[in-house]
């Protein structure tokens, strides 16, 4: 039978990966890297190879390089919204599949690196499982955690994820816009491409952010919202314009004027 691994690698340090995850890319006979097709962020694809060449200096593996379409962009309503996300992820497991028929044998070992986690805001689990259910490709698969960018993020700042007994919401910054200001306490924000905080500029909330988190080019901001939020879209302005992409995360928190890390 053949063996698929994915791999979360964390989100830009190569020394995040655990020590369940190298030993899995130990046992790897083929990567498959799926690139976008207009892939402009050489970073994503540079770790990935930077990895590999520090890991598994003896290079006794075959790398496969699949490119994979744009996702449509556009449609800021949720469903189709999703409907895109089904339809790109349907076309991903085509390629996928593709690749497992016809670039390992019988009894090899393959496995995609994914960033971060595998299970968080990727969809690479549900692709997989997509693929068995229709019996587009024969195979086993394991799936090894990986540092979130959540994780980094909160390390940087150096705050935990929750104070005592409090909840944490993980969303997005199209479904954060939904939420109305008193429903924000604790939460946490990924791809947002639309800077959804200016949305919450007029609440007493915290914001912790980070760009490029693990990377050397990382960014982080913290303080009061109102008060650091020109800071942060300028420099979030000027790095992408630098770096051509940028990926943020951010926690928005309702907290005491005191700084309840000192209490
Ligand atoms: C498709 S999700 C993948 C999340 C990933 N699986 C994880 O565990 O963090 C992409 C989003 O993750 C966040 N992200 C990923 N890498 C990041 C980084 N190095 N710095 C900041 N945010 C990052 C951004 O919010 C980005 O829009």
């Amino acid at each position: 039978m053949k063996k698929i691994y994915l791999i979360g690698i964390g989100t830009g340090n190569p020394e995040h990966l655990t020590i369940q995850a190298i030993n899995a890319l130990k046992m790897v006979n083929v990567f498959f890297i799926l690139e976008k097709e207009s892939e402009k962020n050489e970073d994503l694809v540079k770790l990935r190879k930077e990895i590999l060449q520090r890991y598994l200096p003896n290079e006794k593996y075959r790398v496969v390089v699949a490119k994979i379409p744009e996702r449509k962009k556009g449609g800021r309503e949720l469903e189709v919204y999703k409907e895109r996300v089904s339809s790109w992820r349907r076309q991903k497991a085509e390629i996928i599949s593709n690749l497992i028929n016809n670039k390992m044998v019988d009894e090899e070992t393959g496995a995609i690196l994914i960033w971060g986690d595998p299970s968080l805001y990727d969809g690479h689990i549900e692709i997989m499982n997509y693929i068995l259910k229709r019996d587009m490709a024969k195979f086993q698969y394991d799936v090894i955690p990986g540092i979130t960018s959540m994780q980094v993020l909160t390390a940087k700042h150096k705050i935990p994820l929750n104070y005592i007994a409090e909840s944490i919401q993980i969303t997005t910054g199209r479904r954060l816009k939904e939420s109305q200001p008193d429903d924000v306490k604790n939460v946490v924000v990924l791809l947002d491409n639309y800077l959804t905080y200016r949305d919450f500029s007029d609440t007493d909330l915290n914001i912790y952010w980070g760009a490029y988190l693990g990377t050397e080019k990382e960014i982080l901001v913290s303080g009061r919202l109102n008060e650091v939020i020109n800071e942060i879209i300028k420099t979030r302005n000027e790095a992408k314009k630098k770096y051509g992409w940028i990926m943020e995360t951010y926690i928005l928190r309702s907290e005491d004027n005191e700084d309840p890390r000192k209490s």
